[in-house]
């Protein structure tokens, strides 16, 4: 079987990396079998939506990800023209590779760009990720992923939820689709990961946190919380940018806020002049995914607008704020690991109150499957295509 895998924004790296070691492994097993037929051939496509090193290529070195077969060089624009012009890019490589299946993630402009480019030639998507909804159209996330799960063949979903909300909008498992709750791939990377980022040297020692000498009993870093920031919505309105970083500066004046910056909020920080006023704030470069996961683990509560990072958060059993109105993770929400706590300084603050009388009970966990959501995605692939 061909598959062609469409990445191209950070996330998708992570996501793809889980999958990509699967088919890797399934390879493998057919191969000692004798079951030459039944190998899985993935071509990987990297769009270029995301090209610094730190948004790129360490998360290529450090989770072993195939090098792209194709890098498309596409880079930032606005909304039309990057999707414009990947979708014509993906479509001379579909044209020329012919695949058996087109295989997306989540819900960038590199998701929609693929699934349109395949869907028009009739070629099977496959979205990992699918049923997502935070009913909140102004944001392109939301658009994007409407129309990649309405476009696509096979709807992965993370969750019972996502399931019930592609039911919703008529799309079902049956006849024309396979619409199926595998797990969620990006816990399959956490549990994976994790491990290898334990034996990791603690990120914090070049920190230069608050009080590094005051390490909690049984802690061997010092206390700090860990924020991310880069939803357009909160950082291209320069009010709400202000107002979070006013109260992420609030937090910091008792506690380190270390804050690993995304490009695009570092773009809009410069324009507005912001560096300056928030001196409580550990700004720091983007961090690689083992980095991330030792800051996440070790941090007192995580303050984001990402959608990975609230879900890397449950997983780690951390409290979490989450920076906007609504979200797509609902479930998380629900298990009382999360608060939505919006842009607004005052509730942003009183929000880390919330977990002031200690965490929340471990009832909920297991929602997003049991660590296995790549496997489950490759044999319903296998099955359908043998
Ligand atoms: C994109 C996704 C978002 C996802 C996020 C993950 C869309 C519409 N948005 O948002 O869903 O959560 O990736 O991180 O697809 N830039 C750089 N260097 C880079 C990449 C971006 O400087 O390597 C700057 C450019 O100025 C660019 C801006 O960041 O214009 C925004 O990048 P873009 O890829 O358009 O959107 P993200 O905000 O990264
Ligand atoms: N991440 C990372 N380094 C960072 C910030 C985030 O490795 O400096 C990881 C994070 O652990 C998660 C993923 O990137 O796995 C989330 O990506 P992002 O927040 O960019 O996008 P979203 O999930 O909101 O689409």
């Amino acid at each position: 079987m061909k598959i062609i895998t469409i990445v191209g924004a950070r996330p998708q790296f992570i996501k793809a990396a889980a999958v990509s070691r699967m088919i890797q492994e399934f390879n493998r097993r057919s191969q000692t079998r004798l079951y030459e037929k039944k190998r899985i051939q993935e071509i990987l496509v990297h769009t270029g939506q995301h090209y610094d090193y730190l948004m790129d290529k360490v998360f290529f070195e450090e989770l072993e990800l195939p090098r792209p077969d194709y890098h498309l060089g596409v880079g930032s624009g606005s909304h039309g023209r990057q999707t414009g012009v990947m979708i014509e890019r993906i479509e001379t490589v579909l044209q020329k590779e012919k695949p058996e299946v087109l295989m997306v993630y989540g819900d960038t402009n590199s998701t929609l760009s693929g699934a349109l480019a395949a869907a028009k030639l009739n070629i099977p998507v496959a979205h990992v990720e699918a049923g997502l909804r935070s009913y909140n159209r102004t944001m392109p996330e939301e658009i994007n992923r409407l129309l990649t799960d309405h476009l696509s063949a096979f709807l992965f979903c993370p969750t019972d939820q996502a399931v019930w909300n592609l039911l919703k909008e008529g799309i079902k498992d049956g006849r024309t689709k396979i619409v199926k709750n595998v797990g969620d791939v990006m816990y399959d990377s956490i549990l994976y990961y994790s491990k290898i980022a334990e034996k990791k040297i603690p990120i914090f020692h070049g920190l230069n946190l608050i009080n590094p000498q005051s390490v909690p009993p049984g802690r061997d870093n010092p206390q700090y919380y860990l924020a991310t920031l880069h939803r357009a919505e909160n950082t291209d309105d320069p009010k709400v940018l202000n107002s979070i970083l006013k109260a992420l500066n609030e937090i910091g004046r008792n506690t380190s806020v270390i804050l690993p910056l995304h490009p695009r909020t570092k773009k809009m920080m410069k324009v507005h002049h912001l560096f300056s006023e928030f001196k409580n704030i550990k700004f720091i470069e983007p961090v690689s995914y083992l980095n991330m996961l030792k800051l996440e683990k070790n941090a007192e509560a995580i303050l984001t607008d990402s959608g990975g990072v609230q879900k890397e958060a449950y997983w780690f059993k951390v409290p979490c704020l989450t920076l906007r109105e609504e979200t797509e993770w609902v479930e998380t929400v629900k298990s009382g690991w999360n608060v939505l706590v919006g842009t607004g300084p005052k509730k942003i603050v009183q929000g880390l109150n919330v977990f002031g009388k200690g965490r929340p009970s471990k009832r909920g966990m297991g929602i997003f499957g049991d660590g296995r959501a790549s496997g489950k995605i490759i044999q319903i692939l296998m099955r359908s295509f043998s």
